[in-house]
């Protein structure tokens, strides 16, 4: 049912508002140093029914839960000695671990879809630490956005997709990462299941041990990897030197009449931060049946999940 959705300001006003929608089952989207979640009460059905609706999302994928702390995280996980070392060097930050579901958790089986496992997040930025401890409870949220469509970096790109089917969003202006966290599987031997806002050199160097990927499109293990996802309605080209005539050109590093830039200095920190947003951009430069074509990207630190999303966004859409 349509819905007026309401702005709320970054003030503890704003957020005792939020809190309150929240313990009603309502829907409140968030910011994260990563990007913008939409979060509901991890603990009710109808709170993470509302979720998959207000996305659409073709499938149950399991949802990332936020706590505020690692001891939060014990009361539905079982935290392990590795798990354990992560969390101390990295939360809060830009990473979800995978654990094991620990029996009568309190979940709502609609968090986990069934699995015997659980994402579990503690994101650093500030509101939504406030947020989590305003409301007192795990926060299930997935990013913001209409499923398979780019994630939401700012309210307004929020408010864009979401408007009239959530209750609110609290604005806290830009998210400094710019893409989704890290994702590592501990439920048996450390996988990578999405690469993302904390580089997986920082994951191996901490773990002490090269990390094997997880994932693939047709048998993904992030059940939410599928192939086509973060789909800008212009058609994609990648690794693109030279582009053709009427082309939308996203550079990186110096690309001379680049039409935009992830970054001109080559900062992958910066083109990350700014990634999600340029490709809106783009889009609405590039127009109906336009194409975009993006400069290479290195592979290596947060260009792992910069050419990741940008390969998702050139998949062929279902
Ligand atoms: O940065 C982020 O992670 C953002 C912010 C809002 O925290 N959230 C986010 O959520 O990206 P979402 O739902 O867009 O992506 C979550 C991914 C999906 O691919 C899902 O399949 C996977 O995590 N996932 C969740 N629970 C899982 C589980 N138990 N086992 C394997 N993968 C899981
Ligand atoms: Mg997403």
């Amino acid at each position: 049912m349509p819905q007026h959705t309401r702005l709320l300001p970054a003030t503890p006003e704003g957020l005792t508002d939020a809190a309150a929608l929240l313990a009603a089952g309502e829907l409140v989207a968030f910011p994260t140093e990563t990007v913008y979640g939409l979060g509901g009460d991890a603990r009710s059905d109808i709170a993470c029914a509302r979720i998959f609706a207000a996305k659409g999302r073709p499938q149950f994928n399991p949802l990332i839960v936020h706590v505020p702390d690692l001891a939060a995280a014990r009361v539905f996980a079982e935290v392990g000695d590795e798990a354990e070392r992560l969390a101390a060097a990295f939360w809060p930050g830009p990473l979800t671990l995978v654990l094991p579901l620990r029996m009568g958790s309190g979940l709502s089986p609609l968090v986990t879809a069934g699995l015997g496992t659980v994402a579990v997040r503690v994101p650093a930025h500030p509101l939504a630490q406030a947020l989590l401890r305003v409301f007192g409870g795990p926060l299930a949220a997935p990013s913001a956005n209409p499923s398979g469509k780019v994630s939401p970096t700012r309210a307004a790109h929020v408010m864009a997709g979401l408007a009239g089917r959530i209750a609110a969003v609290v604005d806290g202006g830009d998210c400094a990462v710019g893409v989704e966290s890290t994702i590592l599987g501990l439920a048996g031997e450390p996988v990578l299941l999405r690469p993302g806002g904390l580089p997986v050199e920082a994951l191996e160097a901490c773990l002490g041990m090269a990390l094997a990927t997880g994932g693939d499109a047709a048998k993904p293990s992030a059940p939410g990897q599928l192939a086509s996802h973060y789909a800008p309605g212009a058609a994609l080209r990648l690794g693109v030197t030279e582009p053709e005539a009427g082309e939308v050109w996203i550079g990186f590093g110096p690309c001379a009449g680049a039409t935009l830039t992830l970054s001109e200095t080559g900062d992958l920190v910066e083109a990350a931060a700014t990634l999600f947003h340029l490709l809106r951009e783009a889009d609405a430069l590039a127009g109906p049946g336009g194409c975009i074509a993006v400069a290479p990207v290195p592979e290596r630190g947060l260009g792992r999940a910069i050419n990741d999303r940008l390969r998702r966004a050139a998949a062929p859409r279902p």
